[in-house]
Protein backbone atom coordinates (compact mmCIF):
# COMPACT_ATOMS: atom_id res chain seq x y z
CA UNK A 1 0.00 0.00 0.00
CA UNK A 2 1.16 3.36 -1.14
CA UNK A 3 1.01 6.19 1.39
CA UNK A 4 1.09 9.69 0.39
CA UNK A 5 1.62 12.58 2.47
CA UNK A 6 3.31 15.63 2.55
CA UNK A 7 5.37 15.01 5.27
CA UNK A 8 6.08 11.50 3.13
CA UNK A 9 7.19 13.50 -0.60
CA UNK A 10 8.94 16.57 1.56
CA UNK A 11 12.17 15.24 0.68
CA UNK A 12 11.68 14.28 -2.72
CA UNK A 13 10.76 18.11 -3.31
CA UNK A 14 7.18 17.39 -4.63
CA UNK A 15 3.64 18.01 -2.59
CA UNK A 16 1.51 15.22 -2.15
CA UNK A 17 -0.49 16.78 -4.68
CA UNK A 18 2.00 16.22 -7.25
CA UNK A 19 2.63 13.16 -6.21
CA UNK A 20 -0.51 11.57 -6.42
CA UNK A 21 -0.72 12.77 -10.24
CA UNK A 22 2.06 11.11 -10.66
CA UNK A 23 0.88 7.64 -9.55
CA UNK A 24 -2.10 8.34 -11.70
CA UNK A 25 -0.14 9.01 -14.61
CA UNK A 26 2.34 5.32 -14.09
CA UNK A 27 -1.60 3.29 -14.26
CA UNK A 28 -1.97 1.62 -17.02
CA UNK A 29 -4.97 3.75 -18.67
CA UNK A 30 -7.69 1.35 -18.98
CA UNK A 31 -7.51 0.93 -15.21
CA UNK A 32 -10.50 2.00 -12.89
CA UNK A 33 -9.91 4.06 -10.36
CA UNK A 34 -12.13 4.29 -7.30
CA UNK A 35 -12.34 6.87 -4.69
CA UNK A 36 -13.06 6.69 -0.97
CA UNK A 37 -12.82 10.02 0.32
CA UNK A 38 -13.19 10.66 4.58
CA UNK A 39 -11.70 12.29 7.26
CA UNK A 40 -10.10 9.34 8.82
CA UNK A 41 -11.14 7.42 12.72
CA UNK A 42 -12.47 4.96 9.96
CA UNK A 43 -15.19 2.47 11.44
CA UNK A 44 -16.98 -0.16 9.64
CA UNK A 45 -18.92 1.94 7.48
CA UNK A 46 -16.11 3.61 5.78
CA UNK A 47 -14.33 0.10 5.30
CA UNK A 48 -17.93 -1.12 3.55
CA UNK A 49 -17.13 1.59 1.38
CA UNK A 50 -14.14 0.55 0.51
CA UNK A 51 -15.01 -2.93 -0.13
CA UNK A 52 -17.04 -1.97 -2.79
CA UNK A 53 -14.42 -0.32 -4.34
CA UNK A 54 -12.02 -3.25 -4.28
CA UNK A 55 -14.73 -5.06 -5.82
CA UNK A 56 -15.45 -2.98 -8.50
CA UNK A 57 -12.61 -1.14 -9.26
CA UNK A 58 -8.80 -1.89 -10.44
CA UNK A 59 -7.17 1.07 -7.94
CA UNK A 60 -8.38 1.85 -4.81
CA UNK A 61 -7.45 5.09 -3.52
CA UNK A 62 -8.41 6.15 0.22
CA UNK A 63 -8.57 10.04 1.65
CA UNK A 64 -7.62 10.88 4.80
CA UNK A 65 -8.23 14.90 6.06
CA UNK A 66 -10.25 16.90 8.73
CA UNK A 67 -11.31 19.64 6.36
CA UNK A 68 -11.59 22.75 8.01
CA UNK A 69 -13.86 24.26 5.51
CA UNK A 70 -16.49 21.91 6.50
CA UNK A 71 -16.69 23.00 10.08
CA UNK A 72 -17.85 26.22 11.26
CA UNK A 73 -16.67 28.57 14.42
CA UNK A 74 -17.57 26.07 17.79
CA UNK A 75 -17.70 23.32 15.80
CA UNK A 76 -15.53 20.09 16.81
CA UNK A 77 -12.61 20.77 14.16
CA UNK A 78 -10.64 20.01 17.01
CA UNK A 79 -11.44 17.43 18.42
CA UNK A 80 -12.62 15.40 15.72
CA UNK A 81 -11.12 11.70 16.34
CA UNK A 82 -7.98 11.51 14.53
CA UNK A 83 -6.74 7.74 14.70
CA UNK A 84 -4.12 7.49 11.72
CA UNK A 85 -1.91 4.77 12.68
CA UNK A 86 -5.09 2.42 13.14
CA UNK A 87 -6.72 3.75 9.85
CA UNK A 88 -3.59 2.61 7.97
CA UNK A 89 -3.60 -0.57 9.58
CA UNK A 90 -7.58 -0.63 8.84
CA UNK A 91 -6.79 0.11 5.38
CA UNK A 92 -4.26 -2.23 4.76
CA UNK A 93 -6.65 -5.45 5.92
CA UNK A 94 -8.90 -3.96 3.67
CA UNK A 95 -6.38 -3.81 0.79
CA UNK A 96 -6.64 -0.35 -0.53
CA UNK A 97 -3.84 0.60 -3.14
CA UNK A 98 -2.95 4.40 -2.13
CA UNK A 99 -4.06 6.18 1.08
CA UNK A 100 -3.77 9.80 0.89
CA UNK A 101 -3.53 12.05 3.88
CA UNK A 102 -4.25 15.60 3.17
CA UNK A 103 -2.51 18.75 4.67
CA UNK A 104 -3.84 21.54 5.21
CA UNK A 105 -1.53 24.36 4.42
CA UNK A 106 -1.13 22.51 1.12
CA UNK A 107 -5.06 22.27 0.42
CA UNK A 108 -5.76 25.68 1.56
CA UNK A 109 -2.56 27.89 1.12
CA UNK A 110 -2.49 31.64 2.00
CA UNK A 111 -4.41 33.35 -0.32
CA UNK A 112 -6.62 30.61 -1.16
CA UNK A 113 -9.79 31.98 -1.46
CA UNK A 114 -12.22 30.03 -3.97
CA UNK A 115 -15.29 28.99 -3.05
CA UNK A 116 -18.25 26.78 -4.08
CA UNK A 117 -22.04 28.30 -4.20
CA UNK A 118 -24.36 25.66 -3.97
CA UNK A 119 -28.05 24.88 -4.89
CA UNK A 120 -31.07 25.68 -2.56
CA UNK A 121 -31.46 22.03 -1.62
CA UNK A 122 -27.49 22.50 0.66
CA UNK A 123 -29.70 24.80 2.48
CA UNK A 124 -32.14 22.41 4.01
CA UNK A 125 -31.69 19.84 7.02
CA UNK A 126 -27.90 20.27 8.41
CA UNK A 127 -27.48 23.46 5.71
CA UNK A 128 -30.31 25.09 8.03
CA UNK A 129 -28.33 25.08 11.17
CA UNK A 130 -24.68 24.10 9.40
CA UNK A 131 -24.97 26.85 6.97
CA UNK A 132 -21.08 26.35 6.07
CA UNK A 133 -20.54 23.21 5.83
CA UNK A 134 -21.81 21.67 2.34
CA UNK A 135 -19.95 24.42 0.67
CA UNK A 136 -16.99 23.46 2.70
CA UNK A 137 -17.74 19.53 1.36
CA UNK A 138 -17.90 20.75 -1.64
CA UNK A 139 -14.98 22.32 -2.06
CA UNK A 140 -12.96 19.73 -0.76
CA UNK A 141 -14.42 16.68 -2.87
CA UNK A 142 -13.96 18.73 -6.33
CA UNK A 143 -10.60 19.38 -5.32
CA UNK A 144 -10.11 15.45 -4.19
CA UNK A 145 -12.03 15.04 -7.86
CA UNK A 146 -9.46 16.87 -9.71
CA UNK A 147 -6.54 15.69 -7.91
CA UNK A 148 -7.23 12.15 -8.21
CA UNK A 149 -9.73 11.63 -11.02
CA UNK A 150 -11.55 8.99 -10.08
CA UNK A 151 -13.57 6.84 -12.67
CA UNK A 152 -16.04 6.22 -9.21
CA UNK A 153 -16.39 8.11 -5.79
CA UNK A 154 -18.12 6.15 -3.09
CA UNK A 155 -20.11 7.65 -0.17
CA UNK A 156 -22.18 6.28 2.43
CA UNK A 157 -26.23 7.22 2.55
CA UNK A 158 -25.67 8.21 6.46
CA UNK A 159 -24.53 11.47 5.11
CA UNK A 160 -27.67 11.34 2.74
CA UNK A 161 -27.78 15.04 1.94
CA UNK A 162 -24.56 15.14 1.20
CA UNK A 163 -24.32 12.18 -1.22
CA UNK A 164 -27.64 14.09 -2.82
CA UNK A 165 -25.72 17.28 -2.90
CA UNK A 166 -22.53 15.68 -4.20
CA UNK A 167 -24.40 13.97 -7.22
CA UNK A 168 -26.01 17.53 -8.04
CA UNK A 169 -22.71 19.41 -8.27
CA UNK A 170 -20.94 16.12 -10.11
CA UNK A 171 -24.03 16.43 -12.83
CA UNK A 172 -24.43 20.30 -12.77
CA UNK A 173 -20.57 20.74 -13.51
CA UNK A 174 -20.43 17.79 -15.85
CA UNK A 175 -17.46 15.77 -14.35
CA UNK A 176 -16.59 12.25 -15.71
CA UNK A 177 -17.24 9.96 -12.61
CA UNK A 178 -20.15 7.93 -11.14
CA UNK A 179 -20.71 8.66 -7.39
CA UNK A 180 -21.79 5.20 -5.72
CA UNK A 181 -24.02 5.66 -2.87
CA UNK A 182 -23.31 2.60 -0.21
CA UNK A 183 -26.46 1.68 2.56
CA UNK A 184 -26.02 3.25 5.66
CA UNK A 185 -24.28 0.54 8.56
CA UNK A 186 -25.83 0.43 11.97
CA UNK A 187 -24.70 -0.99 14.99
CA UNK A 188 -26.20 -4.26 15.89
CA UNK A 189 -28.39 -2.13 18.42
CA UNK A 190 -29.46 0.15 15.55
CA UNK A 191 -26.73 3.41 16.13
CA UNK A 192 -25.91 4.52 12.96
CA UNK A 193 -21.67 3.96 12.62
CA UNK A 194 -20.03 7.37 12.98
CA UNK A 195 -16.96 8.47 13.88
CA UNK A 196 -18.16 10.60 16.75
CA UNK A 197 -19.75 7.91 18.50
CA UNK A 198 -16.46 7.55 20.22
CA UNK A 199 -17.25 10.49 21.89
CA UNK A 200 -20.36 9.41 23.25
CA UNK A 201 -20.26 8.13 27.07
CA UNK A 202 -22.50 5.20 27.94
CA UNK A 203 -25.28 7.60 29.21
CA UNK A 204 -25.20 9.17 25.69
CA UNK A 205 -25.09 6.40 23.79
CA UNK A 206 -28.05 4.54 25.34
CA UNK A 207 -30.03 8.17 24.40
CA UNK A 208 -28.31 8.17 20.98
CA UNK A 209 -30.11 5.02 20.34
CA UNK A 210 -33.67 6.29 20.51
CA UNK A 211 -32.93 8.16 17.11
CA UNK A 212 -32.35 5.00 15.24
CA UNK A 213 -35.77 3.74 17.41
CA UNK A 214 -37.32 6.85 16.19
CA UNK A 215 -36.34 5.86 12.42
CA UNK A 216 -37.44 3.19 12.70
CA UNK A 217 -41.13 4.05 14.51
CA UNK A 218 -41.74 5.92 11.29
CA UNK A 219 -40.34 3.66 8.53
CA UNK A 220 -42.89 1.31 10.65
CA UNK A 221 -45.93 3.44 10.37
CA UNK A 222 -45.12 3.90 6.86
CA UNK A 223 -45.20 0.39 6.06
CA UNK A 224 -48.71 -0.04 7.79
CA UNK A 225 -50.39 2.57 5.75
CA UNK A 226 -49.82 5.56 7.17
CA UNK A 227 -48.57 8.47 4.21
CA UNK A 228 -49.11 11.77 6.43
CA UNK A 229 -45.37 12.93 7.06
CA UNK A 230 -46.92 14.77 10.21
CA UNK A 231 -48.61 11.76 11.65
CA UNK A 232 -45.15 9.84 11.07
CA UNK A 233 -42.84 12.00 12.85
CA UNK A 234 -45.44 12.74 15.99
CA UNK A 235 -45.01 8.86 16.17
CA UNK A 236 -41.42 8.89 15.77
CA UNK A 237 -40.77 11.77 18.39
CA UNK A 238 -42.59 10.01 20.84
CA UNK A 239 -39.48 7.43 20.59
CA UNK A 240 -36.72 10.06 21.34
CA UNK A 241 -35.10 10.22 24.97
CA UNK A 242 -35.84 13.96 27.25
CA UNK A 243 -32.19 14.48 26.75
CA UNK A 244 -31.58 14.53 23.11
CA UNK A 245 -31.59 18.07 21.69
CA UNK A 246 -33.13 17.74 18.39
CA UNK A 247 -31.74 19.77 15.45
CA UNK A 248 -34.48 18.32 12.60
CA UNK A 249 -36.98 15.85 11.99
CA UNK A 250 -38.26 15.81 8.59
CA UNK A 251 -39.83 13.44 6.23
CA UNK A 252 -38.63 14.67 2.63
CA UNK A 253 -38.88 14.08 -1.34
CA UNK A 254 -35.97 11.38 -1.89
CA UNK A 255 -34.31 13.90 -4.23
CA UNK A 256 -34.56 17.76 -3.84
CA UNK A 257 -34.86 16.95 0.31
CA UNK A 258 -37.78 19.43 0.30
CA UNK A 259 -40.38 18.70 3.38
CA UNK A 260 -43.36 16.49 2.47
CA UNK A 261 -47.11 16.80 4.08
CA UNK A 262 -47.90 13.95 2.35
CA UNK A 263 -45.85 10.74 0.48
CA UNK A 264 -47.05 10.07 -1.99
CA UNK A 265 -46.76 5.23 -2.24
CA UNK A 266 -45.08 5.48 -5.59
CA UNK A 267 -42.21 7.74 -4.42
CA UNK A 268 -41.58 6.72 -1.11
CA UNK A 269 -39.63 9.38 0.96
CA UNK A 270 -36.62 9.61 2.96
CA UNK A 271 -36.85 10.41 7.09
CA UNK A 272 -34.02 12.30 8.14
CA UNK A 273 -32.65 13.55 11.62
CA UNK A 274 -29.98 15.68 13.78
CA UNK A 275 -29.95 15.89 16.58
CA UNK A 276 -27.08 16.66 20.03
CA UNK A 277 -26.84 13.58 22.81
CA UNK A 278 -23.98 14.29 25.15
CA UNK A 279 -22.67 17.08 23.57
CA UNK A 280 -22.12 15.11 20.58
CA UNK A 281 -24.38 15.76 16.91
CA UNK A 282 -25.29 12.39 15.35
CA UNK A 283 -27.13 12.54 12.03
CA UNK A 284 -29.29 9.53 10.63
CA UNK A 285 -31.64 8.79 8.23
CA UNK A 286 -34.41 5.79 6.79
CA UNK A 287 -35.27 5.20 3.56
CA UNK A 288 -39.67 5.28 3.69
CA UNK A 289 -39.50 2.93 0.39
CA UNK A 290 -42.24 2.70 -1.94
CA UNK A 291 -44.80 0.69 -1.44
O1 LIG B 1 -18.29 12.35 4.79
C1 LIG B 1 -17.16 12.78 5.14
O2 LIG B 1 -16.42 12.13 5.87
C2 LIG B 1 -16.70 14.15 4.66
O3 LIG B 1 -17.75 15.05 4.61
C3 LIG B 1 -15.98 14.09 3.30
C4 LIG B 1 -16.89 13.63 2.18
C5 LIG B 1 -14.78 13.17 3.40
C6 LIG B 1 -15.46 15.48 2.92
O4 LIG B 1 -14.60 15.98 3.89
Amino acid sequence: MKIVSTSATADTGTTSIEAVRHWHRELPGDHRIGLVPTMGALHEGHLSLIRRARAECDQVALTIFVNPAQFGPGEDLESYPRTVEQDLEAAREVGVDLVWIGDRQELYPDGFSTHIELPQLAQRLCGASRPHFFAGVCLIVLKLFHIFAPDRAYFGDKDYQQRVIIECMVRDLDLDLEVVACPLIREPDGLALSSRNVHLDPAAREQALTLSSALFAAEQQWRSGLDSAQKIRDRALMELSGEVELDYFEVVDRNDLSALEVIDPKLGAVACLAATVGGVRLIDNIQLEPR
